[in-house]
């Protein structure tokens, strides 16, 4: 994969001055662009999961913010619009992050000139979204060839690496967080593998990591979020790389709903357990894990399946029988200690205080 424009998930149309995203809703059946056109737009894209993912997540909201200004840039509007976007989910810290960026960039300017240096701000962000990724690529990279060159990969030997949910190119702008090393290992010649597990209730691993693995051309395997620990036992995982919705300051991850339990399975099995994470995940503010606000989403993720069927029409089914009910926490918490290393754009760090410090003062801030 290289650094293409065209793989861009959120696009900024400069003739059209719009904003189009990729609905992830109707992948991998339909490839739809869509185009946000209001504060609403923008607020349902995020909370109807059209974009998901912690930093797509947190540069559309970054879009919307420039939007609303673009309609009434005075104080309250600011606020408000600021208020009605962080509203949209809870967990992925990249929301408030870039929503703080675009509002401090504008509050001290005076209404006329807020338009435009939002749109600036908003811009800017999605351009360093692009280049932390490429980063933390990098630096993955060089622990997958290590992990190569140990375990004598060849094109019959291939690295074997599991991921969770998407934190690929969808989640983000361009190349993704967990597989942006996948994507530099695969440019660079390193024959690899991917377990990408189903990541049940949505579906993230099979509806969009699948996808867009295939579409580059990497070798991917969906499996059964349950048949995991039995990969791993089996000898048939190498190293896992998961992304992070909020990172604590003590190196406790959350992320999507079962990486919790692969780290486990990875911790009794010997295999590296990797976080891949912009700075903008960590939250500073935020101790430890148990801090992170969980999601809850609707039961139905749960009780009901969808998809397509043979003649290409969408169908929901119901799993569960009346009056089966459900609960959806969208996120857990991966202790600091089951993980092996923060593959952020500044370098890889350890998961513990200490490691989120060098981090820090690796970010100028102390
Ligand atoms: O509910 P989602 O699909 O927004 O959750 C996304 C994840 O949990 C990703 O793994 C995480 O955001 C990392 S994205 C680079």
């Amino acid at each position: 994969m290289a650094n293409d424009e065209a793989l861009a998930s959120l696009r900024w149309n400069v003739r059209d001055a719009a904003v189009e995203i990729i609905d992830q809703t109707l992948l991998p059946h339909t490839l739809h662009w869509l185009r946000l056109h209001t504060l609403d737009d923008y607020c349902h894209a995020i909370s109807a999961m059209q974009v998901r993912g912690a930093p797509l997540i947190g540069i559309t909201a970054a879009f919307g913010l420039a939007h609303a200004l673009a309609c009434d840039a005075s104080d309250a509007a600011l606020a408000s619009a600021r208020a009605t976007l962080l509203a949209t989910r809870p967990t992925a810290v990249n929301l408030r992050w870039a929503l703080d960026v675009v509002a401090q960039a504008v509050a001290p300017l005076p209404p006329g000139q807020r338009a435009a240096a939002a749109l600036d701000s908003a811009i800017a962000l999605r351009e360093a979204e692009i280049a932390s990724c490429a980063s933390i690529g990098d630096h993955g990279l060089a622990i997958l060839q290590e992990l190569a060159r140990v375990l004598g990969c060849s094109a019959q030997r291939p690295l074997q690496v599991m991921t969770h949910c998407n934190a690929g190119r969808l989640a983000t702008v361009h190349w993704g967080t967990a597989l942006a090393p996948v994507y530099k290992a695969h440019a660079a010649g390193l024959p690899l593998h991917v377990w990408a597990s189903e990541t049940r209730p949505r579906n993230q691993g099979t509806h969009l990591t699948a996808w867009e693995l295939q579409q580059a051309g990497v070798p991917c395997t969906v499996v059964a979020d349950n048949s995991c620990g039995q990969l791993m036992r089996a000898g048939q995982v190498d190293c896992v790389i998961v992304g992070s919705d909020r990172t604590a300051a003590n190196g406790d991850v959350c992320n999507k709903v079962g990486t919790y339990l692969k780290a486990l399975a990875a911790a009794d099995n010997g295999v590296p357990f990797y976080v891949a994470l912009p700075a903008s995940t960590v939250d500073w503010e935020c101790a430890c894990g148990a801090e992170i606000p969980i999601e809850e989403r609707d039961a139905r993720e749960v009780l009901w399946a969808s998809g397509v069927d043979a003649s290409g029409a969408n169908q929901s089914v119901r799993l569960a029988a009346e009056p089966t009910r459900a609960a959806n926490p969208a996120f857990d918490v991966t202790p600091a200690r089951l993980v092996q290393g923060l593959i952020t754009e500044h370098g890889v760090f350890a998961a513990s205080p200490e490691g989120l410090a060098r981090l820090r003062k690796a970010l100028g801030a102390g």
